[in-house]
């Protein structure tokens, strides 16, 4: 008796120590290396978790590496994805992830054999690293000691247990080549914040009086907040709180609605248990750029643009308002609809009453749009973007008006097919049954409201229009061109005695005002050049050079620019002295100036209008060394316009070669890109920067703009931002995920497709 009990005892400690040695296993030993062609995983010792490839876009033979759940009882296609390497970078199929004998984990990319990410931690003393069962993936130095851990840099999960301290971020995946707009941040003051971009907070949780609070999921379903002691000062529940369940993460989704979700055996899936933003269509620009959030048929959210959109490849819902009808505009109005203009997001507001917003807005050569509320006090909100997102539902007491050229259009260069007419909003909306909680409910104000209303947005209107910052088109007609004569020209200019650039002479007007002409030697007839000439005359932007005057006799044709004293940006690259002029922070503000001047003509203006030739020849400095594009609108006096999408995207591109010549002093774009993009993706950014630079250099600047300039190189014109995206990245707005390698490779689109689906109306 007394031996087979021995006997049990030892097959028991024997199957401990089976357990243990598994337990060994999930240790990673430096020199350790997963790669797509393996297909092998570090799997963390209960079986929960394991971290490999995976497949990220399914139609490519594109990778990258993470963590997902592995358990048994999870079927492969649910096995979600709760961390990522490197911000979403792709990698080939023969890529491998390792952890180096330096104690670094490096994820080496084969298809530009380079390393695409990595750790850093290679003077930290690691010694090995672990997958715990909790899919926290830890480097530890030889004390046991954690100096990096996979829970340290979330990617748009959370883990039971996993903390999101102060100033850290989960971001929601991006759907379109730069990163995502929404971010869940946890900001100085304590409070949780569902953020768009940097401006708009939609949801918010946690009071802000208090320091060092970090937020968490609990393993039973609840998000709590904790002070810096961990005591939970505040907490909100899924609807499966307290009941046992394997398996939970919170995540921030592409929709920008944060939602915890829980695994069900029963049905195997994961189910949401909680969402921040009861109404999905509260949710800031829920529908991007590209239009107006309703509940379809189904009860669903969706997409619809009941506005002109940009183009077929890329239907940003634009207003269909330009700048100077001849015949005029009209109002559309849209009843039960909420309108937010993107870029600005600040909508001025005034106080009014509906017929009184809508006239404002007609009035206003600004305004593109307007939405009118009431919830007591009557709003106007001014919307002076043409970009724009919203909201529809029959329940939303708002009406929104649009402002519409009504010249008649023979062929809209933006938009070959017709655009769609405007859906009258109540139709599109027959089905809508089960009208959601969470919108704003009530009916029409009262008369009597707006006519105790007037009174005093009449004083307010007046203040308002005094604050209105001065714009940088502000004197859009009040400038004529002037017309010179050959002679003239020759009596300007010296007889061509200065000449300053290629074809390019200094000139003097009678009132001693210098100016730079430029002869275009356009064969183009006098009618069609009169008339190319006053629609460039009439673009007028800060970072633009103003066209003063032309020429147009007999063979002559003449541009007169405005002057800029320092000459081109060209010259302060290629001299050694006047290079050490440009301070990185001048260079960051020519980027900026160079990159609002195309937003402008890209997108605010009238009509599109391209460079077409833009280089640093053709941007000079002014007194303060501030920067201006020249020749602008080139391609419309010699008549060769491109479609607008191609000479767009050819503007972007030559936009990111000039950034790269600006910051590494290099002007030979081909020999430098290559090395700066690899010298960015090890790390070695500072590298790039031109040494005659003595300036202090801002690394986070620095790679800011570096990211944006290769995204705009990309071989694969589709994944190029617009100048406006640009902008804001230049701008610190918007955040930029590091660019896949730009060097005329094809990219896949899949991602953005599947976002898109449905917003197209
Ligand atoms: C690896 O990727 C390349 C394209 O980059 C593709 O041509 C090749 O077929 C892929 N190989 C495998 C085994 O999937
Ligand atoms: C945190 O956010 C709140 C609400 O937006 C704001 O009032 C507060 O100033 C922020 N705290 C810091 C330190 O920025
Ligand atoms: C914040 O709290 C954590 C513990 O929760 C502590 O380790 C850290 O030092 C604290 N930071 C500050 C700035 O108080």
């Amino acid at each position: 008796m007394v031996k087979q009990v021995e006997f049990r005892y030892l097959w028991i400690y024997l199957s401990i120590g089976f357990l243990l040695s598994s337990t060994v296993v999930s240790e990673v030993p430096l020199g350790s290396k997963l790669s797509v062609e393996d297909n092998n995983f570090w799997v963390s010792s209960n079986g929960d978790f394991a971290l490999g490839f995976y497949n990220s876009s399914p139609q490519s033979f594109q990778y990258s590496v993470g963590i997902h759940f592995n358990s048994n009882s999870i079927p492969a296609n649910e096995q979600k994805v709760v961390w990522v390497a490197g911000a979403e970078i792709m990698v080939g199929n023969k890529s491998y992830f390792q952890l180096t004998q330096d104690g670094e984990l490096i994820l080496f990319d084969s298809l530009e054999s380079t390393i695409a990410w990595s750790s850093k931690t290679s003077q930290l003393g690691v010694v090995s690293a672990v997958l715990h069962d909790d899919g926290n993936f830890i480097l530890l130095n030889d004390k046991g000691d954690r100096v990096w851990q996979s829970f340290d840099s979330p990617s748009n999960t959370l883990l039971p247990g996993q903390k999101l301290p102060v100033f850290k971020t989960l971001r929601a995946q991006k759907v379109n080549s730069i990163s995502s707009y929404y971010s869940l941040y946890m900001n100085e003051s304590g409070q949780l914040q569902l953020r768009w971009e940097t401006d708009v907070k939609y949801w918010t949780f946690g009071s802000v009086s208090n320091s060092n609070v970090s937020a968490v999921l609990t393993s039973n379903g609840a998000l709590l907040l904790l002070n810096r002691n961990s005591k939970p000062i505040d907490s909100l529940f899924g609807e499966d709180h307290s009941e046992t369940v394997k398996f939970r993460f919170l995540r921030l989704d592409t929709d920008g609605n944060l939602r915890m979700y829980s695994w069900r055996e029963a049905s195997a899936s994961w189910i949401s248990v909680w969402q921040a933003v009861d109404n999905q269509c509260n949710v800031f620009a829920t529908c991007g750029d590209y239009g107006i959030c309703f509940f379809n048929s189904s009860g669903l959210p969706d997409c619809m643009c009941p506005f002109k959109s940009d183009s077929a490849t890329s239907p940003k819902c634009l207003l269909p308002y330009q700048q100077g009808c001849k015949s005029g505009s009209i109002m559309l109005s849209y009843e039960h609809t909420f309108l937010h203009g993107m870029y600005p997001v600040n909508d001025s507001v005034v106080l009014s009453s509906v017929q009184q917003c809508k006239d404002l807005c007609l009035k206003d050569p600004l305004c593109t749009a307007v939405t009118f509320t009431d919830d007591g006090s009557p709003e106007c909100l001014f919307k002076t973007s043409r970009y724009i997102t919203g909201y529809t539902d029959p329940s939303l007491s708002s009406i929104s008006f649009v402002k519409k050229c009504s010249d008649p259009i023979a062929v809209d260069p933006n938009h070959p097919r017709t655009s769609p007419a405007p859906i009258p909003v109540d139709q599109s909306f027959r089905f809508c049954i089960p009208c959601l909680a969470g919108a704003a409910s009530g009916t029409f104000i009262t008369v009597l409201a707006i006519q105790l209303a007037v009174g005093f947005y009449i004083y307010k209107r007046r203040n308002w229009i005094w604050k209105r910052p001065a714009l940088a088109y502000k004197d859009l007609y009040s400038k004529s061109l002037v017309a010179f004569s050959f002679m003239e020209i020759e009596e300007l200019t010296g007889s061509f005695k200065h000449q300053i650039g290629p074809k390019m002479y200094k000139g003097m007007l009678p009132n001693r005002q210098p100016v730079a002409i430029k002869d275009v030697e356009a064969t183009v007839a006098e009618r069609k050049f009169r008339a190319a000439v006053s629609r460039v005359g009439s673009i007028h932007h800060k970072y633009l050079i103003k066209l003063e005057g032309y020429c147009c006799e007999s063979i002559h044709r003449y541009l007169v620019y405005e002057y800029a004293k320092n000459g081109s940006l060209e010259k302060y690259i290629e001299d050694p002295e006047l290079s050490k002029r440009l301070t990185w922070k001048k260079r960051l503000e020519v980027c900026l100036s160079v990159a609002k001047a195309l937003s402008y003509l890209h997108s605010e203006c009238r009509e599109f209008i391209s460079h077409g030739n833009l280089k640093c020849e053709n941007i000079v400095l002014d007194e303060n060394l501030d920067a201006k594009v020249s020749e602008f609108g080139l391609s419309i006096i010699h008549g060769e316009a491109l479609s607008p999408d191609i000479s767009a995207e050819r503007d972007v591109e030559d936009f990111g070669k000039l950034v790269v010549a600006l910051v590494s002093g290099c002007r030979d774009h081909r020999s430098v890109s290559e090395w700066a993009y690899n010298e960015m993706m090890v790390g070695q950014v500072e590298k790039v920067v031109d040494k005659r630079t003595k300036s202090e250099v801002s690394l986070e600047e620095l790679n800011r703009v570096m990211r944006i300039a290769f995204w705009c190189l990309q071989g694969d014109e589709r994944l190029r931002p617009s100048m406006g995206e640009v902008v804001k990245v230049l701008e610190g707005s918007l955040t930029v995920d590091p660019p896949p390698p730009p060097f005329c490779r094809e990219r896949p689109l899949q991602e953005e497709e599947s976002s898109r689906s449905g917003s197209e109306s």
